[in-house]
């Protein structure tokens, strides 16, 4: 783990990767993350643990589920929260990001989410801030570690453990920092197999991760596994596209409702979203009663709030 993670008593002070991040510590943010939930869904005022803090969101890449979710759990919890503008930002005048962290620390923020394209800007800022915590939202494809967590809280609600789990990851792996995240948890949280399923383009690089199988056939790559995450295709960071146009992309890399058949009987299927229906995954089961991709949105708030909670040290 980055030791930047870590303050001198070996508490979170900042979330970056779940990379060695150890199994007990990620239980602890699961455990605390459906404490709250169950907190909430019973009816009762949310503990005001954020109060008197300020959040600032710095998301310099869009976002849909992690900025609103963050906002929320934020909120609920008592704090301010401040969604920072770039377009109309002094980044446009060539403010460095350091500068522009120290002025919004300097207001007395005491916790940025940020999304960046480049890997490491999370850690860049970590290694800047003074008092701040820093809490990534995604970086490049390095890593996405609140959606590890909820997605390891997601499967470990539905499957009772994660201890054993075989999970499928398909789809654009290469491009994926939800792919590495998750690969990291489910790893810390002994996962029985990993398998990754993409074109031979699209999945990681020789020897990155060891740990998992790698697999070019998804109907192999599916045989009596527990759950799959489907993954889109990250146009954005691709230098060229893959050879398959889309209906050639979902017929050999798409889930199918036939295709779902060859794992187990209660497979939960899930998807971090944004999808593109009828090209990774087919309307029927993004929609279908094995689908979690709902509640790993709905848990995402809650692992959020945890995350806060715990870095904020309340
Ligand atoms: N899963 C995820 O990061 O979604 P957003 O890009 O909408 O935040």
């Amino acid at each position: 783990m980055s030791d930047l993670q870590l303050d001198s008593h070996g508490h979170l002070r900042h979330l970056l990767t779940l990379e060695n991040l150890g199994g007990e510590r990620i239980g602890a943010l699961l455990d605390r993350a459906a404490a709250l939930r169950a907190e909430f869904r019973a009816g009762a005022a949310m503990p005001p643990l954020l109060s008197g803090r300020t959040v600032i969101n710095l998301f310099f890449e869009p976002s849909t589920r992690t900025r609103t979710s963050f906002e929320l759990a934020a909120r609920r919890l008592g704090a301010l929260v401040v969604n920072f503008d770039i377009g109309s930002s002094s980044t446009s005048k060539g403010e460095t990001l350091e500068d522009t962290l120290a002025t919004l620390e300097a207001m007395d923020a005491d916790a940025f989410v940020v999304r960046h394209k480049e890997n490491g800007t999370p850690a860049r800022l970590a290694a800047h801030a003074r008092r701040a915590a820093i809490l990534n939202a995604g970086d490049g494809n390095h890593a996405h570690p609140t959606q590890g967590l909820l997605d390891l809280l997601t499967l470990r609600d539905r499957k009772g453990r994660i201890d054993g789990l075989k999970v499928t990851i398909c789809g654009d792996i290469k491009h994926s920092r939800v792919a590495r995240s998750d690969i990291h948890g489910l790893a810390a949280l002994g996962a029985g197999e990993i398998r990754l399923c993409g074109p031979a383009s699209l999945l990681p690089g020789v020897g990155e991760f060891p740990q998992c199988r790698l697999f070019d056939d998804f109907d192999e790559a599916l045989d009596n596994v527990d759950a799959v995450v489907m993954l889109r295709l990250q146009k954005e960071r691709m230098d060229s596209l893959p050879d398959l146009d889309e209906a050639g992309y979902f017929e050999r890399y798409g889930l199918s409702s036939a295709r779902l058949s060859r794992a187990t009987a209660n497979a939960l299927v899930m998807h971090p979203g944004p999808m593109n229906r009828g090209i990774e995954i087919a309307a029927d089961v993004a929609d279908g009663a094995q689908s979690a991709i709902l509640d790993q949105v709905a848990n995402g708030v809650f692992v959020r709030m945890a995350v806060l909670a715990e870095l904020l040290r309340v």
